[in-house]
């Protein structure tokens, strides 16, 4: 089993890169399941129900949300129906599920979005009770994926570490930079502490430059830009599973430009 984890799409231009290129990136990886993170999606904060079907037409088979799954009003709404998408386990006053499990070939996987809460404003529980709850009532399955969606680079190896053994994989989102430190942890679960981003490669963290330094530095009212073409980069990992502890975890890049 080929898992191919994506992080943060950002605004138009992400959702496109990932339409010109998903399908084909799945053959050539020869990729079994997709999780992608969604929550930047529309404008660049949540997700609209047109924009969750054109990343499922795109080739993905589950979308996590992360801090800003509230992004969006019409989320609340149609994310009690949609199978194919998860906000996070611990916004537990959210509607929707936040844990499913998927068949993949005839094996079982179950997919996981947690939110940190360290620097995040956005309302969610301490996961730890829940998640360990969910590992020791939950039915069992053949992989447990996790998307732990956090500011914090600490916050996201502690539950990784915490968890080590007990879940196939924990990947990172939220920062929209890719980390350099994809690695098997001692008991075997795989971990990354960031997928990086799919959108803008040459903005701030998905966003234009320019409405970045006006709003910021020169306190202009008005939203950040996300360019709809140029140059975008589709971040994330691999990970390899012929059992529930993956052999290896491999983090992916690819550029596309986007018209
Ligand atoms: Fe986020
Ligand atoms: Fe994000």
């Amino acid at each position: 089993m080929r898992l191919l984890f994506l992080g943060d799409v950002t605004g138009e231009i992400g959702l496109k890169a990932l339409s010109l290129s998903l399908r084909k990136i799945r053959e050539e990886e020869k990729i079994d399941f997709v999780v992608v993170n969604g929550e930047n999606a529309s404008s660049g904060k949540g997700l609209k129900h047109k924009d969750f079907k054109t990343l499922i037409e795109a080739g993905t088979d589950c979308v996590t949300l992360g801090n800003h799954y509230a992004g969006k009003e019409e989320s609340a709404r149609y994310i009690a129906y949609e199978e194919k998408l998860l906000k996070p386990y611990n916004a537990v006053s959210y509607p929707g599920e936040g844990t499913r499990i998927y068949n993949v070939n005839g094996k079982t996987l179950r997919v996981t979005a947690v939110l940190g809460r360290a620097f995040i404003k956005e309302e969610a529980v301490d996961p730890y009770p829940l998640f360990t709850s969910l590992l020791n009532n939950g039915a069992s399955t053949d992989y447990h994926f996790v998307d732990f969606h956090a500011e914090s680079t600490s916050e996201k190896a502690l539950f990784a570490n915490f968890y080590d053994g007990r879940v196939s994989c924990v990947i990172g989102t939220h920062t929209h930079v890719q980390t350099n430190d994809a690695r098997l942890l001692p008991k075997g679960t795989a971990f990354m502490s960031d997928a990086g981003l799919c959108g803008y490669a040459e903005g701030i963290i998905g966003f234009e430059v320019r409405s970045t330094i006006e709003k910021v530095v020169l306190g202009h009212e008005g939203p950040f830009r996300i360019p709809s073409s140029g140059e975008a980069h589709i971040n994330g990992a691999i990970v390899e599973m012929s059992s529930f502890l993956p052999s290896s975890i491999k983090p992916f890049s690819r550029s596309v430009y986007v018209e």
